[in-house]
């Protein structure tokens, strides 16, 4: 096991490159499996999650390399329909191997994922979308079996707006016979960019970043060289941790049109956004951390990613604020260890109503998932006094290199073996 310990209470000054986005990753890599031949994924990050699908992948028969970012996928030689709990229970977006093999072998076997660390994450709209497109379901052994002679294009209404179920249903209907209409389809930028490598391979989709995709299936579709976006998670997290600590912090990163809703909520909580091209700068010009309220809602509004992030630097705002989760009700986990670090914060329903405090003080907290894994560190940056974040494991799914680009930000942050679990 590893843990960080970390001093806190300096400010963070300096340039960093936020590296390629996770979950966008996540997405194109098994879209991949709809073509029979070589395909190039560039800015890919290396974090535990993409090494999950990478090997859930070479499970299938994927060959991959994987080199300072680059991710060279050949789905020739699939051999596999199957994606075993072993990797599914690691990691719920395995889910997304659903679709494409369905429609591209007429046969899925998929782990059925179960709960994930903050509660119930349901998958009924991606099966939904499977059955509505023609596939027969059954249920085995905690196993999902799909199958399908062949997919047949259909009208799919999402009752909720969901990523996933967006993604596994526009990978399954491009090889569908026909046209699929997916309504209240997901418009976040990760589902964007898939759809866009997707046509890249000859798929023919309408409305790409519209909530309504209208897809004409085609017979095969060919290998493609995609560029994945920069993570506006990691890069929302680190413009937290330069407001935090009360630094001026400048973030390489090319997608700054994905975070205007956190550009506006630093800018009330008294910081300076400076946009100019593809650097992002920020600064504190208010003494105090104004209190702002925040409610997380599908993109292009305050990502349910950031908002264990928001929360910990609220806790040191000059006043209380209200952060609601309407994505994820239960998801704040994160809460009673920054209580543990001195935190004034109140749960009621899916709502934390935080008191600002003056300072934070160091303690021993532990990670529970990756993004509140996130907020304890954010939290420690600003404490006065030593934090140990334990089980930083979360943080390694999805954030690559952290503590290198806090250190390289002044952060004193390291990274130590520990036995303590
Ligand atoms: N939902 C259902 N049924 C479903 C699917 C979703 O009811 O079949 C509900 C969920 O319970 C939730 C809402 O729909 O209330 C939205 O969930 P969504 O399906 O959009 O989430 P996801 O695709 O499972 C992705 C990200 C998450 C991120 C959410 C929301 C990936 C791999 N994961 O999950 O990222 O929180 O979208 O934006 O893209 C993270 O990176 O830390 C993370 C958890």
């Amino acid at each position: 096991m590893e843990k960080f310990i970390i001093l806190g209470g300096k400010p963070l000054f300096g340039k960093v490159k936020v590296s390629g986005a996770k979950n966008s990753a996540l997405a194109i890599m098994p879209a991949t499996l709809l073509t029979n031949g070589k395909n190039r994924l560039t800015n890919i990050p290396h974090v535990n999650d993409i090494f999950t699908m990478k090997k859930l992948m070479e499970h299938l028969g994927s060959v991959i390399t994987f080199d300072n970012g680059t991710l060279t996928i050949d789905n020739s030689k699939i051999h596999n329909q199957d994606a075993p709990y072993e990797h599914v229970k690691k990691m719920r977006a395995s889910i997304y191997v659903l679709g494409p093999l369905l429609a591209r072998y007429g046969y899925a076997k998929v782990s059925m994922p179960g709960g994930c660390a903050w509660g119930p994450r349901p998958i009924n709209l991606h099966i939904d979308s499977m059955k509505k497109l023609g596939a027969e379901i059954d249920y085995e052994d905690g196993y999902i079996i799909a199958k399908s002679s062949k997919l047949i294009g259909t009208k799919i209404n999402f009752e909720i707006s969901s990523v996933g179920a967006t993604g596994n249903a526009l990978m399954a209907a491009v090889l569908a016979k026909g046209t699929t209409k997916i309504i209240n389809a997901s418009i976040e930028p990760e589902i964007t960019l898939l759809a866009n490598s997707l046509l890249k391979m000859g798929a023919r989709i309408n409305g790409i970043g519209t909530n309504i995709l209208e897809i004409e299936g085609v017979e095969d579709l060919t290998p493609n060289n995609c560029e994945n976006i920069d993570d506006r998670i990691e890069a929302g997290t680190l413009l937290i941790a330069s407001a935090i600590t009360k630094g001026e912090i400048t973030l390489e990163y090319k997608n700054s049109d994905h975070l205007s809703i956190l550009f506006e909520k630093l800018e009330e909580s008294g910081c300076k956004i400076n946009i100019n091209n593809d650097l992002v700068s920020i600064k504190n010009i208010s003494d105090s951390i104004k209190p702002v309220n925040v409610s997380t809602s599908i993109y292009p509004g305050f990502p349910t990613d950031l908002q264990a992030q928001w929360i910990a630097y609220m806790s040191l705002a000059n006043g209380t604020s209200h952060t609601t989760d309407t994505i994820y009700f239960d998801r704040f986990k994160h809460v009673p260890e920054l209580i543990r670090l001195g935190a004034s914060i109140e749960l009621k329903e899916n709502t934390a109503v935080v008191n600002g405090v003056t300072s934070l003080k160091g303690a021993k907290v532990m990670s529970t998932d990756l993004r509140a894994s996130a907020s304890l560190v954010l939290a420690g940056l600003a404490t006065k006094g030593q934090t140990e974040v334990l089980r930083i494991y979360h943080l390694d799914r999805g954030y690559e290199k952290i503590e290198e680009k806090l250190t390289k930000l002044g952060a004193q942050i390291e990274r130590v073996k520990t036995e303590e679990f």
